[in-house]
Formats: structure tokens, sequence, C-alpha cells
């Protein structure tokens, strides 16, 4: 049996265990069940080897009607040499959500991260709209009809570059200028006509100045493709928040989300996660601030009637990308996630629950 097979078999095995094994959370449903009732997605990333414990994919298939994989479609994994692309892990994690009758969001096609060494040392301003639109095509096309939303151009502005429009130096605005972003999401239109097509970025949520800028950023990018017709349907944002002693304001989110909606955009919470590095040591404490945190963003948001998906940068605390950014101080290992690493629920997914059973459902359209 080849490989590939092998993974598949295995890949729809850990669905039929974990529909076996689910761990029931107590005395509460689902928080896919509670966001179902609301017309609403929810889910998280997860890694293959996360989808190998079993354990670990019974709470994923519990409770996720979305999932994204977190390195696996990226370039690097998908694209490792120029004419070579690998998609055993990936494939195997589509099967896994479509046995749990989970959508998947794919997660990214042009970012200036996680880029192959061979496309550092390859790209010219003469191949590099053919290496983007290939590497697109041939991706975004393996999964056409299996992906709900693709994050098309992944975190392209970063104000501090001082480039005109707030753009991000990469090797993709080295190369191609400021049109290749439009350059992906016409590729990701070609490639799945079905996927909802993408702008994912991160530092947009708070009463910040900092933010503020970065959001009138994005709505200007979003504003400049729109208006050269490119196919952009929703925006992403990440949701990395920071808790602090001093909770956050997200005040101005609201003319943000407002902004979108008039544009017609749909708008996905796509790597929701909160970092305590500067919370008490005392894990019921630190864990009763992160929930409120979740509480007071998720209500924001769910505001909105075009928010149509929430999903976390991982259902877990066990192998969390913040415990290697900005370590805590004292040692201890950060408690971003709705379940602790030993797959109990924390207060942040009663927190989660609340926020979605007391919001207004969305109104019946595609999600
Ligand atoms: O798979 C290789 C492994 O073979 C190798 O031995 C190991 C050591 O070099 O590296 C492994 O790859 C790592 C990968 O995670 C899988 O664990 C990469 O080095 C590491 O850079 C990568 O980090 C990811 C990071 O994005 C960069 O791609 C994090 O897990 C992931 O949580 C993080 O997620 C990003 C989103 O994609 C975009 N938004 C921000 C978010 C957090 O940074």
């Amino acid at each position: 049996m080849r490989r590939r097979e092998f993974l598949q078999i295995s890949a729809g095995s850990i669905a039929v265990t974990a529909l076996r094994g689910i761990p029931q959370v107590p005395e509460r449903p689902a928080l896919r069940e509670l966001a179902g009732a609301k017309n609403l997605l929810v889910g998280s990333a997860f890694s293959f080897a996360q989808m190998a414990r079993p354990e670990m994919a019974a709470l994923l298939a519990q409770q996720c009607s979305i999932m994204v994989c977190e390195n696996e479609l990226k370039w690097g994994p998908t694209q490792p040499e120029r004419d070579r692309y690998e998609f055993e892990h990936a494939d195997a994690m589509v099967v896994f959500a479509e046995a749990h009758g989970q959508k998947v969001r794919g997660h990214n096609l042009c970012w200036h991260q996680s880029n192959p060494a061979w496309l550092e040392t390859t790209i010219t301003p003469g191949n590099a709209a053919a290496l983007l639109r290939q590497h697109i095509l041939v991706v975004a096309g393996r999964y056409r009809g299996k992906i709900h939303s693709w994050d098309v151009v992944n975190e392209a502005i970063h104000l501090e570059d001082q480039n005109a429009g707030g753009l991000r130096n990469s090797v993709w605005l080295k190369n191609l200028g400021e049109g290749y972003i439009e350059l992906a999401f016409r590729a990701a239109a070609e490639a799945d006509p079905g996927a909802i097509l993408t702008y994912n970025d991160f530092g947009m949520e708070h009463d910040a100045p900092d933010q503020e800028r970065k959001r009138n950023a994005v709505l200007g990018l979003l504003r400049g493709l729109r208006a050269r017709g490119a196919p952009v349907q929703a925006l992403g944002i990440q949701s990395h928040l920071t808790a602090h002693l001093v909770p956050p304001r997200f005040h101005e989110l609201h003319g943000f989300l407002k902004e979108l909606g008039k544009m017609g955009l749909r708008v996905f919470i796509t790597e929701m996660d909160v970092d305590d590095r500067d919370l008490p040591a005392d894990v019921a404490k630190r864990d009763r601030m992160v929930a409120g945190l979740y509480r007071d963003y998720l209500r924001t948001v769910l505001a909105h009637d075009h928010v149509r998906a929430v999903l976390t940068w991982g259902l877990a605390d066990r192998g969390t990308w913040l415990d290697a950014y900005h370590p805590r101080g004292d040692g201890q290992k950060k408690r971003p996630l709705p379940f602790d690493a030993e797959l109990h629920a924390k207060p942040a997914f009663a927190a989660m629950c609340e926020a979605i059973a007391e919001c207004p459902a969305r109104s019946e359209e595609r999600v």
C-alpha cells in the first residue's frame, strides 16, 4: 500500500475512532452545536500530529465545524522544491475534516514567511509572477470544491516598513510590486471559483492608535483591490489578543466592521488566542482574565451579522505557538486557548459558549 493511501485510510480511521471515542465535555453542548444554531461556523487550527492523537482528534471532531491546517498548506510544506509538491499531510487532514462534516479553511497561498529556501534564491522580477501563479493554481486547484475559504494573501500590511499603502517588505513586493496581491487573488479565483477568497492579517483588534492605523491601511488595500475588480470576498481578522491587567477595549472595532459590511465583505475571526504573558502566575486568576477577554471580544465581533466564522489558533494549550513567542518571565506555560493541555474545558471555553449562545443568529446566506 502506498504511503498516501495509508494516510488516507488512517485519517479516515482516526475519524471513525474520534466519532466513537468522543469525550463528552460535561454540562455544555459543543461549540459547533451552539454556533450552528446561529448559522455561524466555529473551529480551530490543527496539525497533522494533533490529528494523529485520538483524544485530540475526538475533541476537534466534537467541537469544530470548520478547521484550518496550522502549517501543512503553507508554501514550505507544499512546495519544498521548485518541481516537487507535497500534500500527504494536508490531504489526510482534509479527509479528517470531511469525515466529520467540517468545512476547511486554506491557509495560506502567499506570505512573507514559511517560504521554502529555493524560492528565496530562485525568484526574480522576471519569473515571480509565474512562480506565484503556478503555486496557487496547483495548490488551490488540488482542493477545488473542498475549501470553504482561502487565506489568499497573509499579512501584507506592515506600516513600519514605510512603503506606499503600508505594504510589508517581502519577496513578493520586492519582485512584483504591489500588483502581487491582485495577481494572487485572480489566480486563486481561477483555481477554485467556489472558495471565499480572503485577505488575512493581525493587529487590527484593539482600541489603540497603531491598530487604528493598521485598520485604515487594510481598508485602503481592500478598497483598492475592489476598485480594480479583484475577487476578494472576505477579511480574516487573526485576533491574536494580548491580555493585560487592564482589559483592552474594542470600541473602534465596531466602526471598522461596519465599513467592511458596507463593502459587502464577510469577516472571519481566523486565529484567535489570548496571550497571558503579562498576567499573574496564579492559574485560576489567569484563566478567569483570559476568559473575560474571550467574552468581551466575541460579544463585540458577533454583534455584526457578516462575521461568519470564529476559529481559535489551536483548541488546547499544548503546543501553542505562543509558548515560543515572548515566553512568560516565570517560565510557566501559557494558557491561551479554550482547553488546557490535558483537554479539560477552561473558563475560556465557557466564555466562548456564552458569547455564541447569546449572539444574534447570522442572516441566512452562504457561510
Ligand atoms: O515541520 C518542521 C520540522 O520538520 C522541523 O524539524 C522543525 C524545526 O526546524 O520545523 C518544523 O516546522 C515548523 C512549523 O511551525 C511546524 O511546527 C517551523 O520551523 C515553524 O516556523 C512553524 O511555525 C509556525 C509559524 O506560523 C510559521 O509558519 C507556527 O507553528 C504557527 O502557529 C504560526 O502560525 C501563524 C499563522 O500561520 C499566521 N498568523 C500568525 C500565526 C502565529 O505566528
